[in-house]
């Protein structure tokens, strides 16, 4: 814990830099298990915003763990972080950030969104929905059959836990949805709320 710091205020205040940018800041929070379709969604909806010319931003688990939380693992205290870090960035910047990480603790997701709620910007969370079965199925980087045969352990969904939302502001089923429906679909809650 450091000591001895103190906040510095901007000269800006939080509506004068959305007034200015002609933009609010939200985060669009994709959470569902490994290969459930969270990172196609957001590279699709991150796409489609940027033609739309709003600041879009995407940070996906895989790729912050390159860099970022490239000192976190996958056990829960190591997930706990991951998932706190996240929850802190862009919250105040007026970007519209889609992250797309399991993000697998329901308490997690809910630091996140008090966060966000405390500064008076959208959290909308996204259950990006597929049965283990289809997953499992799917397996594009084959990290299943490796948790299956024991090689990766506390993979998500078979030997640690996946705690779905109950409230999730938009749910999309990945085995019912494609991606063009699944990006149409945010986009009308987006338009519907006033966002963009
Ligand atoms: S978490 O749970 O939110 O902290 O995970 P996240 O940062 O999104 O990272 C998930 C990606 O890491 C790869 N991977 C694993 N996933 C789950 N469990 C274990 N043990 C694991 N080990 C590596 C995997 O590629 C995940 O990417 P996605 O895009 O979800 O498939």
């Amino acid at each position: 814990m450091a000591t001895n710091i103190t906040f510095h205020p901007g000269s800006v205040s939080a509506e004068e830099r959305a007034q200015l940018l002609k933009q609010k800041g939200i985060t669009i929070w994709f959470t569902g298990l490994s290969a459930s379709g969270k990172s196609t969604i957001a590279c699709a909806l991150e796409q489609h915003l940027l033609h739309l010319h709003r600041f879009t931003y995407r940070l996906d688990g895989d790729n912050i763990r390159f860099g970022l939380n490239k000192d976190l693992g996958f056990d829960e205290k190591s997930r706990n972080e991951n998932i706190r870090r996240i929850g802190e960035l862009f919250a105040d910047s007026c970007c519209i950030t889609l992250t797309a990480f399991i993000s697998p603790y329901r308490a997690d997701r809910s630091v996140a969104r008090e966060l966000h709620e405390k500064a008076g910007l959208a959290f909308i969370e996204v259950f990006v929905d597929a049965p283990l079965h289809v997953v499992e199925q799917r397996d594009p980087k084959g990290l299943y059959k490796k948790a299956r045969a024991g090689e990766i352990k506390d993979f998500t969904g078979i030997s640690a836990p996946y705690e779905a939302p109950e409230n999730p502001e938009i749910h999309i089923k990945t085995d019912e949805c494609d991606v063009t429906e699944a990006v149409k679909r945010i986009t009308a809650y987006l338009t519907e709320k006033g966002f963009i």
